[in-house]
């Protein structure tokens, strides 16, 4: 028994090394984790359960049967964050760069598949130099399994990818389907082809960092929704984002103890600027209604004409989409759209009630959006909104415009509850460009066309530049002063918290793409 024992105690050992101390001091001075110290950082202490510690690759080509390490460059398993279950996978850079072989692709399906029999969240710390190459198809076909079970497990259970190193060809396409991606500056990259095939085939001279480093990312793609100074703060905003969504689509995200205080919020009557032209901050709203310290922005570089984020109303978990007046008006363009698109989506498929902020001057103009699609891509947000079943509440702090004001959570696509502030103005479009349009003749007749036109356009804004149009209709339920926000959304919410609705039955639907 002894000599057994002893024999087991080795071959842990030896897994626990990687690819030898000379490979993990490598990746320590890139200021990188190895893979198990990051599940050190990322699990609650003692919670780690290794699956496939032993697991070995198969491939016999260019002599790798001599070169096997117990692990395969992966480390898999399960745990828990803030006692909550959770799989992960964790590549290791020191074994074979922590290249992707048959065997490895197997340990990350094993665990996946356990998380959706299961039910719980999976966390994949990626880190790797893509396909083995010595296996070839073999490795092909390893990634493409993943892919498979992310997509199967999309919407069943919340997937989170961390890029902690590089992930170059296929390896993206993973990260790409799951809910989330966080990168990390500087050491963590993500592209379809690395520099020296964008320099072969479209002569454009482009480092790492600046085809697919964390901040290109962030900013310009928008692949990522979080870029993390380090590890260490990639690895707290994972657990943070996990606070707020539940195990699986069965259930709900947890609700946290709240005492109930006076809910007025004196503080909201004086956000918007006297002009409505001037831009304000929508985070000072945000943050003056949600449960204090509580708001945590996703996207946050991307699109910033759009917030989107988690907060908590009355301990009760929200995805929160806001128009962002600071940012061009808060004009919905391609970007906003798709971003606020997928963050709906994901809030629908989890059982995260929505609230918006609305603030929106329109779809932005121009041939760049139209040639763009802008039409397809704003389509995406109104097709979320209108198939999402959760609650959803809508808040009109000013401009309604549009077919924004439709697409924006209106009552009319299947909001519950939509209050608008008095300054609230709703209307096809603003009163300038209205008064152009519609009373062109009567401008053009006149002696004086500039004082026929303000005054056209201060008829037009009389009548529609307010809430209260929408408010006889009951397209708006009630018109509320700000300070009483918070106090009615959280009843509001309360009030809906059993809300079922049932869509007609169908395979599924076909969102524009
Ligand atoms: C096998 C690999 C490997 C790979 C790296 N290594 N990538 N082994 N297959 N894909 C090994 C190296 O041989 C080396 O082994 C160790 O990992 C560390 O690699 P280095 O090059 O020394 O490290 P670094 O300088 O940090 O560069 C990392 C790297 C580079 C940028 C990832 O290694 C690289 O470019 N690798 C190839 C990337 C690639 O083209 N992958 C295939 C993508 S196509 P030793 O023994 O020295 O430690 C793809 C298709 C998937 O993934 C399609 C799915 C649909």
């Amino acid at each position: 028994m002894k000599n057994k024992l002893t024999q087991l105690q080795e071959k842990r050992q030896q897994a626990l090394k990687g690819g030898g101390q000379q490979r993990i001091e490598s990746q320590h001075k890139k200021g990188k984790l190895t893979a198990r110290e990051r599940l050190h950082f990322l699990l609650d202490e003692n919670s780690f359960e290794e699956i496939g510690m032993l697991v070995s690759h198969r491939s016999t080509d260019f002599g790798m049967e001599q070169e096997k390490y117990p692990g395969d460059g992966v480390v898999t398993g399960y745990g828990t964050i803030n006692g909550r279950l959770v799989y992960v996978f964790s590549q290791d850079f020191t074994v074979f760069g922590g290249s992707l072989s048959e065997t490895h692709a197997e340990k990350i399906c094993k665990i996946m598949d356990l998380a959706l029999k299961n039910g719980a969240p999976v966390v994949g710390l990626n880190d790797s130099g893509g396909a083995r190459i010595q296996e070839g198809v073999v490795s092909l076909g390893g990634y493409a399994d993943i892919f498979y079970r992310n997509t199967l497990a999309s919407g069943v259970v919340p997937q989170i990818s961390a890029i902690m190193g590089p992930c170059a060809g296929g390896a993206v396409y993973s990260p790409a389907i799951t809910d989330f991606i966080l990168m990390v500056e500087h050491t963590s990259y993500m592209f379809v082809t690395g520099p020296n095939v964008v320099k072969t085939v479209t002569h454009e001279e482009v480092t790492s960092e600046e085809l697919g480093g964390a901040s290109t990312h962030a900013v310009k793609s928008g692949v990522t929704h979080f870029a993390c100074a380090n590890e260490i703060e990639a690895i707290e905003n994972i657990k943070k984002l996990l606070s707020y969504v539940p195990q699986n689509c069965e259930e709900t995200a947890p609700l946290l103890p709240y005492q109930a205080a006076s809910e007025e919020r004196p503080e909201l009557n004086n956000i918007l600027p006297e002009n409505a032209n001037q831009p304000y901050d929508i985070r000072d709203v945000i943050n003056h209604a949600i449960d204090d310290g509580t708001f945590f922005e996703v996207h946050k570089d991307f699109a910033e004409n759009i917030v989107v984020g988690f907060g908590r109303l009355a301990g009760r978990s929200i995805g929160i989409v806001a128009n962002q007046p600071a940012f061009l008006a808060g004009v919905l363009d391609i970007k906003a759209s798709t971003k606020a698109a997928r963050f709906v989506r994901f809030c629908d498929c989890f059982n995260i009630p929505l609230l918006v902020f609305e603030d929106v001057p329109g779809f932005l103009p121009g041939t760049d959006q139209e040639w763009n699609g802008i039409i397809v891509n704003g389509a995406k947000l109104l097709y979320a909104f209108c198939e999402a079943t959760v609650p959803r509440i809508t808040v009109i702090t000013r401009k309604a415009y549009g077919g924004a004001y439709d697409v924006m959570n209106s009552k009319h696509i299947g909001s519950d509850m939509n209050y608008a502030w008095p300054t609230a103005e709703i209307a096809v479009m603003g009163a300038k460009g209205a008064a152009e349009i519609i009373f062109k003749k009567e401008i053009a007749s006149a002696q004086d066309h500039n004082a026929k036109w303000l005054e056209k356009e201060k008829e037009y804004s009389d009548i529609f530049a307010n809430p209260y149009r929408a408010a006889e209709r009951g397209f708006i339920d009630e018109v509320i002063e700000p300070s009483q926000t918070r106090s009615k959304l959280i009843k509001a919410f309360s009030m809906l918290q059993n809300k079922v609705v049932n869509h007609p039955k169908k395979k599924h639907g076909n969102i524009p793409l």
